[in-house]
């Protein structure tokens, strides 16, 4: 139920994701989150046990290091750490705002083998079916907000180019094996474990 959910009382499309996004990773110690913003799910993270470093091109957003957090001014088109560095790389709501591809090599590449990628973003409603798809979530999220209060971190908004399929597609193309499905709030969680 929403008023049981530990993003209650900071709530948006994105945050209610992130209690899912932890369970993903809840196994991998060292964790990259790209495109980090304000940091608040690094800091949730670490306080599940993770080291959390957070990285995001936005200097005017990046807070303070705080426990078993390390904040980074960077871009995730060049991500300033070595092959194989991470057990879990996190990124909620950012391929859409940069080089998508770029962004997911090297995703890819800072991940350890047997490391978790999981991504959460949104898409463009291109043609019928995502428009219908997209339609049907507006019923689950007016009732999921009911007793929730609305959270407006002050980070970059961009509209997406992309649609739903071009950015799975774009997904699959990089990360073979990845799962993707749509989830509440308009957003899609894309997940992959590298070999
Ligand atoms: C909508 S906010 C999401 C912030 C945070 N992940 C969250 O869950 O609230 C998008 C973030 O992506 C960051 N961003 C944009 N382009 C980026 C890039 N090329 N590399 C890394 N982060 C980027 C923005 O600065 C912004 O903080």
């Amino acid at each position: 139920m929403p008023k049981n959910h530990p993003f209650a009382d900071r709530w948006n499309h994105n945050s209610q994701q992130y209690p899912r996004v932890a369970e993903l990773i809840a196994d991998q110690q060292l964790v990259l989150d790209v495109g980090c913003g304000e940091g608040t799910l690094a800091r949730y993270l670490a306080g599940q046990g993770h080291q959390v470093v957070g990285i995001d091109p936005d200097s005017s957003v990046l807070p303070d290091d705080s426990e078993n957090t390390h904040f980074m001014i960077g871009d995730a088109t060049g991500l300033p750490f070595a092959d194989d560095s991470f057990g879990a790389v996190v990124s909620v709501m950012v391929l859409h705002q940069t080089k998508l591809e770029l962004a997911l090599v090297e995703m890819r590449r800072v991940l350890r083998p047997g490391g978790v990628l999981v991504n959460v973003g949104y898409a463009r409603n291109k043609g019928v079916g995502e428009t219908l798809v997209s339609i049907a979530d507006i019923p689950g999220n007016l009732v999921g907000r009911v007793g929730t209060t609305r959270w407006e971190p002050p980070t970059i908004k961009m509209d997406a180019l992309l649609g739903w399929t071009e950015t799975r597609d774009a997904i699959e193309s990089i990360l073979p094996g990845a799962s993707w499905e749509r989830v509440g709030g308009w957003r899609y969680l894309s997940v992959w474990q590298r070999p």
